[in-house]
């Protein structure tokens, strides 16, 4: 059976050199829809895990571990989603990637972070109301001028990026002066305005590929960091903090347990509700739609 393992950019270091593709949360669902083998593993957190299936119904989805749950993303409901219609009738629900299947579902859209400025520039409606991050919403409210963003729900946030400060980054500015600062769009607005690029882990990965600096202080999860330096030769400075304890649950063992099993253990297996699937791949699709 031919197996591919894809793994995000967050993954403990010994998981990424098992992995066949690394990416950020676009490359992965993108590379997932090409891959015509028979079983795709998905390193990550299962939020990752459901859209590898959803653009593969027909294929074996598993993940190593299913405890590996976004504690972002577990801040929205499809029912929260439902109310923000009655509230807001003629805004669009536009859904980060980082949100359950049902919650996609019932949006309008999904987005990542690598194109929600370019997903809600191309939305007909001027009143959009993006789940769940609110440090995401406030950036593309800034780069999208002539539409109204908001974040719901009011304290959606992730607390791994939530929890880097402007003072931090000063503390990391004096021990390392001069280097370039990347931040990811979910931190702080505070702590993004420190930064000189703001991007997805993949795109903060490409700006060291083109820009070659000796350095970076990256105000992102760590798990970036490692494959920085291995593949470029960057060497990167993080906080100590960063770190994601739900990326952290997926471990080598655990995915050369699914690798090496001819039948694939019941709960690593990825399954969705057909009604909840259908209207989740078009929300994926629309994306794709938008974005070309
Ligand atoms: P990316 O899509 O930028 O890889 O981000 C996913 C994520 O979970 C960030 O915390
Ligand atoms: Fe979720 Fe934050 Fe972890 Fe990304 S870093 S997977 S948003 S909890």
């Amino acid at each position: 059976m031919e197996t591919v393992v894809l793994a995000h950019n967050y993954q403990r270091p010994e998981v990424q050199v098992m992995a066949d593709v690394l990416g950020d949360s676009l490359e992965l669902a993108m590379r997932a829809a090409d891959e015509d083998a028979d079983r795709l593993i998905m390193c990550g957190v299962d939020f990752m895990a459901e859209v590898v299936k959803v653009l593969n119904p027909d294929r074996e989805v598993a993940i190593p571990d299913p405890r590996a749950k976004c504690s972002l993303a577990m801040r929205i409901t499809a029912d929260d989603v439902r109310e923000i219609r009655r509230e807001r009738p003629d805004a669009a629900v536009v859904a980060y990637v980082n949100t359950p299947v049902e919650v996609k579902a019932e949006a309008d859209v999904v987005c990542t972070s690598a194109n929600a400025v370019e997903v809600v520039s191309k939305l007909p409606e001027d009143e959009v109301v993006l789940v769940p991050d609110t440090n995401l919403a406030s950036w593309v409210d800034e780069n999208v001028p002539d539409k109204e963003v908001v974040g719901y729900p009011p304290a959606g946030c992730c607390p791994v990026h939530q929890a880097m400060t402007p003072s931090d980054v000063g503390r990391l500015v004096s021990s390392h002066p001069g280097l370039p600062i990347l931040a990811h769009p979910e931190c702080p607005r505070c702590t993004r305005m420190t930064a000189d690029h703001v991007g997805s882990t993949s795109q903060m990965y490409r700006w060291c590929e083109e820009n070659g600096p000796d350095g970076v202080i990256l105000l992102t999860e760590e798990g970036l960091g490692f494959r920085i330096e291995r593949e470029l030769g960057v060497n990167v400075v993080t906080l100590e903090h960063a770190v994601c304890p739900d990326m952290k649950v997926i471990t080598a063992d655990k995915l050369e347990k699914v690798i090496s099993s001819e039948r694939l253990p019941e709960y690593t297996r990825v399954e969705i509700d057909g009604d909840v699937l259908r209207d989740a791949q078009e929300s994926v699709e629309e994306m794709f739609r938008l974005t070309g």
